[in-house]
């Protein structure tokens, strides 16, 4: 498997950092959460005072390891602003050399939204992993703590909220312009919904051997 792609797009929460991380560990290759640019782009914007929504190429452009390194890249505030840069092209074409020399200097997992479609396209294994919209938001929930003091009631409402959010996220990032969330033409679909992390692994184990 030595210099191996292999492209784990999905919508967001729908597990594809959890399988692409294990599948990475299994094989023995690198993983790169692209996902993390963008938020790390939209920080930098954030910090700078700026709206995401404006040009963030340069932002872009001036990315360091360490700006990957922060543990503030996961608020809903840089959910929002990872769409918002992840939408303009300069910054689309700033990260892209990044993404194919980490993949190209030894192989790699790589998971995002347009692994299969634009980073890599010749990837021999592109798998993508969805999930239905109330089971992404119940895990992310569950992530996030899960205020075990809840009654069912409030309990939904809360996963109620999240759904929101991930699907105005996934609407976003489905209908950009540039590099849109869609499933490659010979991406493999893996629906997680009614499959924990071990199982989904072995899935995409099974599908690995099959194609390489
Ligand atoms: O995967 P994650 O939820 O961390 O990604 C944050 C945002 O970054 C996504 O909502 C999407 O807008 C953007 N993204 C992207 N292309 C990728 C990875 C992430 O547009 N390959």
């Amino acid at each position: 498997l030595r210099r191996v792609v292999i492209a784990v797009d999905g919508p967001a929460a729908a597990g594809k950092g959890t399988l692409a991380a294990a599948l990475a560990a299994s094989l023995g290759l690198p993983y790169l959460d692209t996902g993390l640019l963008y938020r790390a782009v939209a920080r930098r914007m954030l910090d700078a005072g700026l709206d995401p929504a404006d040009d963030a190429t340069e932002a872009a452009a001036g990315l360091t390891a360490d700006d990957l390194l922060r543990r503030d890249l996961r608020t809903p505030e840089v959910d929002r602003g990872a769409s918002r840069v992840a939408a303009q092209p300069g910054v689309r074409a700033a990260l892209l050399a990044f993404q194919r020399q980490f993949g190209h200097a030894n192989g790699a997992v790589l998971d995002g939204r347009d692994i299969g479609t634009v980073i890599f396209p010749d990837a021999p294994v592109k798998l993508f992993v969805t999930a239905s919209a109330w089971r992404r938001a119940e895990r992310r929930w569950l992530q996030s703590g899960g205020a075990p003091d809840l009654d069912a009631g409030q309990r939904r409402q809360a996963i109620a909220r999240i759904e929101a959010e991930l699907a105005a996220r996934d609407a976003a990032d489905a209908t950009r312009a540039t590099a849109p969330l869609r499933p490659a033409a010979d991406a493999i679909l893996i629906d997680t919904d009614d499959l924990d992390a071990d199982a989904v692994l072995a899935r995409a184990l099974a599908l690995v051997r099959e194609r390489l």
